[in-house]
């Protein structure tokens, strides 16, 4: 199983909107999915209809080690391969509970080695912050023998965009430093513009096709099919499988999959 990150520290950007995308295009082309939504915020959740864990048995209690049960168990068929670990309530403790844990930053990785052979693609909707539990998901997506994987980086465009990238890089890069380990960023998806609202979209978007590295993978426009696909509780793959979005989702897919 390879395991990407949707990951930015700002809110709003498109993580979970892409995730659910990207893991519906993946699914259309035949790969076994397994969305995680480590957003206590439940928006993934949310946005796919998917109940709630029960409070007995969690992602955060799994992380915790608070339930030993099989993860499987954890596990929300959504559809034909294109499963989810749904949020609790619970999650908002994650952070806190991981910052009084030993080896926090394994624990997701551990967890999801019980998935190893059952899925082809794990993607992990990450919280909008830099703490425990997205240190967690960014060693949970490094670079191992025999598997793809890495973060891929929803960017607004906007002029506070390049300085949020810089400091993730930063985060990444000591991280990866401290633990040891090599985090490949994959690339930037910038995503929910619109190129009518004027010069600071388009030179944003100029700039981070500029970078070169990390390359800019993906553009995801805005467009009033991913809200309504939202809204129904399914991909816009499934709610609108003609619309540029979802011609976009796809491109996206053989992107990330050819990296
Ligand atoms: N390309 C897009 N076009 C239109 N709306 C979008 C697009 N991407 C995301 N959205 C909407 O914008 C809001 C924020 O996006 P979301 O994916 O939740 O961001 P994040 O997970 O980074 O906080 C959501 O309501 C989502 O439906
Ligand atoms: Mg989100």
């Amino acid at each position: 199983m390879d395991i990407y990150d949707l990951i930015n520290q700002k809110g709003g950007v498109g993580k979970t909107a892409n995730a659910i995308g990207l893991g519906a295009a993946l699914a259309e082309a035949g790969e076994r999915v397994l969305l995680v939504d480590l957003d206590p915020q439940g928006h993934l959740t949310e946005a796919l209809g998917v109940p709630e864990s029960p409070d007995d048995k969690t992602l955060k209690m799994a992380m915790l080690g608070e339930w030993t049960g099989d993860p499987h168990e954890l596990v929300v068929a959504h559809r034909d391969r294109l499963h989810v670990i749904p949020t609790n309530i619970d999650a908002f403790l994650l952070d806190r509970g991981l910052y009084m844990s030993s080896g926090r930053e394994h624990r997701l990785a551990r967890m999801l080695e019980a998935f190893e052979n059952d899925y082809d693609v794990c993607l992990i909707d990450c919280p909008p912050s830099l703490g425990a539990s997205t240190d967690a998901a960014l060693l949970a997506a490094r670079r191992r023998p025999h598997r793809r994987g890495g973060l891929i980086v929803p960017v607004e465009a906007e002029d506070s965009s390049i300085r949020a990238l810089r400091l993730l890089l930063r985060q990444i890069a000591t991280l990866g430093a401290v633990m040891g380990v090599d985090i490949d960023v994959l690339g930037l998806v910038p995503s929910r513009f619109d190129v009518r609202d004027g010069a600071v979209v388009t030179s944003t978007l100029e700039a981070f096709r500029g970078l070169g590295e990390p390359p800019v993978i993906g553009e995801i426009r805005k467009r009033k099919e991913i809200r309504e696909a939202w809204r129904e509780r399914m991909s816009v793959i499934e709610y609108a499988p003609d619309s540029e979005a979802a011609g976009w989702y796809r491109e996206l897919a053989k992107k990330v999959r050819a990296a």
